[in-house]
């Protein structure tokens, strides 16, 4: 990592829950390579966000160092890109509470994650829940973050964040960058494999609709035969077969073959035959996360050594922030 490149910084958090899915492999994960050469990117596991709702300490222990290996096997590599825990940087809990006071009560009662989290967790609605996005603003504006990957959900939460900054800004005098959206140029949007019109997401409560990373050969191969299509019996992309489109667009993006070449492949085969094929395709593809993501989280101490090197790395960064921050708002210096 270089330390005075002029490259834009892109800062994402990802919790530590779960894991990614096919469609988020191809829509944005397996970009992600191409993305930390031409940004300096640093990527954050947000445990501290992860507590806001009520976590087996020990899952959370187990989950985060999951993640870590996960977003490793994934291609994050660590000599060009920044990945750390979020409580091992102390700059994180430091810049949030000074910007918890340029952090409007108003504004944070209109978070609608806020009151959908609320909603459903009404024996648990805590401090930390409602300052959430004052601390996800701290995260970015830590790093003076250019560019923050947000999918729709976070829209609301860069925006405040935005919000959050400029406030600052006008009160002390010029400190942090405002952060845009990055829109990354996605892949093909990935479709539920049981019901092809919605979108292929991790909650999904029917496992067959879902394909997980890491998910066993046999399991994948099982699900895509399971996988919804049409009557037709006829492996062609058209408007209504939005079972079929969905798999032709898994193959042609697995396989790097173009749809109308996957269409000849498969002319005049079955469904049965096509289905199986694809799935081979994304279990090949996803061979080497499945490999990568088994070596590593049985190397603890690599994984331990790697959360350690990064941290420092992080705050090194963000300590020059936090020491313009409290300059600028007048905390007494005694270095
Ligand atoms: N709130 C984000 C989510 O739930 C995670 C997050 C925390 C984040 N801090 C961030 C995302 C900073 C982008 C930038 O997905």
């Amino acid at each position: 990592m270089q330390e005075n490149s002029t490259k834009k910084i892109i800062f994402s958090g990802i919790q530590p829950t779960g894991t990614f899915t096919l469609g988020n492999y191809i829509g944005a994960v397996s970009n992600w390579g191409k993305l930390q050469d031409e940004y300096r990117c640093i990527y954050s596991i947000v445990d501290m966000h992860a507590i806001t709702v009520r976590q087996e300490p020990a899952e959370l222990r187990k989950n985060t160092l999951a993640a870590y290996a996960l977003l490793l096997a994934c291609g994050i590599d660590l000599t060009k890109t920044i990945l750390f825990v979020q409580s091992h940087v102390k700059a994180h809990a430091e810049l949030n509470w000074v910007l918890n006071c340029s952090a409007q009560f108003g504004e944070l009662t209109r978070m609608t994650q806020f009151k959908e989290k609320s909603e459903k967790h009404p024996e648990d609605i805590n401090a930390g829940l409602f300052t959430y996005p004052v601390l996800q603003a701290a995260d970015i504006l830590a790093y003076n973050a250019d560019l923050v990957p947000v999918g729709a959900d976070q829209k609301q939460h860069l925006e405040l964040a935005r919000n959050i900054a400029q406030r600052f800004n006008h009160k002390y005098g010029d400190t942090f960058t405002l952060p845009e959206p990055y829109i990354p140029q996605t892949g093909a949007k990935i479709m539920s494999l049981q019901e092809p019109t919605q979108k292929m997401s991790k909650s999904d409560e029917n496992p067959n609709a879902v394909i997980s990373i890491l998910d066993e050969p046999d399991v994948i191969i099982r699900k895509f035969k399971r996988a919804v299509t049409d009557s037709e019996a006829c492996v062609r992309f058209a408007e209504g077969k939005d079972g079929i489109n969905n798999l032709l667009t898994i193959y042609s993006v697995v396989s790097g073959k173009s749809v109308s070449e996957a269409e000849k492949e498969f002319d005049g085969k079955g469904y049965g035959d096509f289905k199986l094929a694809v799935g081979e395709a994304v279990s090949d593809k996803l061979k080497s996360v499945r490999e990568d993501y088994a070596r590593l989280i049985a190397d603890k101490a690599y994984l331990t050594e790697c959360c350690k090197k990064s941290a420092l790395t992080a705050s090194a960064v963000s300590q020059r922030i936090i020491d313009k921050v409290y300059r600028k708002v007048g905390y007494l210096t005694v270095k």
